[in-house]
């Protein structure tokens, strides 16, 4: 029987939850179809949560083996105990899950585990997610409006062959049951970059392997460049300019020796000319993160008439509408930065904007952190952008060095760097390397959704000594007045 809703959501991630939840406080009857059993999408289960859950963890073992000293802490022997550290993730990943079900409840939000695909006139069926015989037949449910948020997946290429043995994705590197003796990730981007990290502190060999000539592509090439040299002190090997033709399984030379059954084998060119990038690499794994792709095969999109673009993506105008009356869509499967909090102003967006008239995200102030040690944080344009859109600007910058609070945490790496326009004073950009960048970069963000100028920072009083004193000092360096430099 076909059962009736204000909205239907398919996809139950950052994007998809949000828009039920605030749907719901609406005062819509909402549906959400998700296939896993668990809420949350890649970012609670397989994604920012268990990641951020390992590198803390990871980091933690790491300063008790090698940093607590120099603050007179002495230990004693320091062992890893990696199923531990794998059931904290889990735990954290359970409560997130979990309580996304709790908000589902309280929102009486209908859930639906199952492939929703559209079948046109506010029509959608979900179908049991274990395809077979013996699956029931599929739901039917229908609204008047649809909203798709189905995310993204790993992008692949030809010639790199997950398998997800040795050659897996951040999926598999979430849960590695040893820490390899020889990890090589492929691309330099977030992804690449955290869980490098969490298997370098956890005493693996990791090679990077990047087809650009710097790290982080679309950040501030100068900040990508300082954290460049922080991790490659810490031990991650980069090799830029390297592009992977191939990736594969192999049997192991000498299994056991390396605990498992299989390694990788890559294979390499120099980026800009095909010259055999040397003698291929064996490893023990292999993480592909070189970038992420929409998710919107087996959707029904051709049945309702919505094309994607040519890189996958659905196409929409400034209210989330597709080009079929009633479906909209946000996040991944739209234009814009694969970003979960990205997701989740489109969602509120949306849905305020069917019910209230207003709705709008500023895209010019979305924050991106890539949660390594230090952090690096960023919001709005970065140098090369300015110059290349010809914007004349002033800079300000300011080193943890000459903070108190980042020596007392001995964490003095790093620096904040702030651009404004040289003409009116308006802060363009915020980057920051550095310890909590991630939570710095909030006052970054709020000060210019308020179209705050660089000085409006400067003449904010910062409590001290905190590591936020560095935005101000940065700001105040906007016009060659930082006080400690
Ligand atoms: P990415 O797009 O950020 O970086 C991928 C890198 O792989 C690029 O530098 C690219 O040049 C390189 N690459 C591509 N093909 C290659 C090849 N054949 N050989 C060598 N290098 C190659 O992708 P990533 O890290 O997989 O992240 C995917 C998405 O998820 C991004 O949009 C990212 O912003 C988001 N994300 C964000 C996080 C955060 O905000 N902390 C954490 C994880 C993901």
């Amino acid at each position: 029987m076909e059962q009736s809703f204000d909205l239907i959501v398919i996809g139950a991630g950052p994007g998809g939850y949000v828009a039920a939840i605030r749907a719901a406080q609406l005062g819509l009857k909402v549906a959400v179809v998700e296939k896993e059993s668990a809420l949350g999408g890649t970012c609670l289960r397989i994604g920012c949560i268990p990641s951020k859950a390992l590198l803390e963890a990871s980091e933690r073992y790491h300063q008790a083996k090698h940093g607590m000293a120099r603050f007179g802490v002495k230990i004693g022997a320091v062992d890893l105990d990696l199923p531990a550290m794998m059931s904290h993730k889990d735990m954290v990943v359970k409560a997130n899950t979990k309580g996304i079900e709790g908000l589902f409840k309280k929102g009486k939000i209908t859930r639906f585990q199952g492939h929703g695909k559209l079948v046109g006139n506010g029509r959608v069926t979900v179908t049991s997610a274990r395809t077979g015989e013996s699956s029931p037949a599929p739901e039917s449910l229908k609204a008047e409006r649809i909203l798709i948020a189905t995310g993204s997946k790993t992008a692949m290429v030809p010639g790199i062959e997950v398998d997800g043995l040795a050659v897996g994705t951040s999926t598999e590197a979430l849960s590695y049951t040893q820490p390899p003796g020889h990890l090589v990730v492929i691309g330099a981007g977030a992804i690449g970059l955290e869980l490098g990290s969490v298997w370098s502190r956890l005493g693996s060999r990791v090679t990077v392997l990047e087809f650009l000539d710097r790290i982080l592509p679309g950040m501030d090439r100068e900040i990508a460049a300082e954290a460049q040299k922080i991790l490659a002190k810490q031990g991650l090997e980069f090799r830029l300019g390297t592009r992977v033709k191939s990736a594969r399984t192999i049997a192991a030379s000498a299994p056991e020796q390396a605990g498992v059954g299989t390694q990788a084998r890559v294979e390499t060119t120099q980026a800009r000319v095909e010259i055999e990038g040397g003698e291929p690499i064996v490893c023990d794994k292999v993480l592909v993160a070189i970038g992420r792709a929409p998710n919107t095969e087996n959707l029904g999109l051709e049945i309702v008439g919505i094309q994607t673009d040519p890189r996958g993506r659905i196409p929409v105008d400034s209210a989330f509408a597709t080009s079929a009356p009633g479906v909209y869509a946000i996040g991944d499967v739209i234009a814009g930065p694969m970003l979960a909090h990205k997701a989740e102003e489109e969602a509120v967006a949306c849905v305020e904007r069917w019910l209230t008239g207003y709705g709008h995200v500023n895209y010019d102030a979305i924050p991106g952190v890539v949660y390594t040690h230090p952090e690096i944080a960023s919001v709005g344009k970065t140098e090369e952008e300015l110059q290349a859109a010809s914007i004349a600007y002033k800079k300000g910058s300011f080193p943890f060095l000459a903070n108190g609070r980042a020596r007392a945490l001995a964490e003095t790496e790093g620096r904040v760097k702030i651009l404004a326009d040289a003409a009116t004073d308006r802060i363009l950009g915020v980057h920051i390397l550095g310890p909590r960048a991630g939570d710095l970069i909030a006052e970054a963000v709020a000060a210019m959704e308020f179209g705050a100028s660089s000085e409006d920072l400067a003449r904010t009083c910062h409590a001290h000594p905190t590591l936020a004193e560095t935005l101000k000092e940065a700001a105040l360096g906007v016009h060659g007045r930082s006080i400690h430099i």
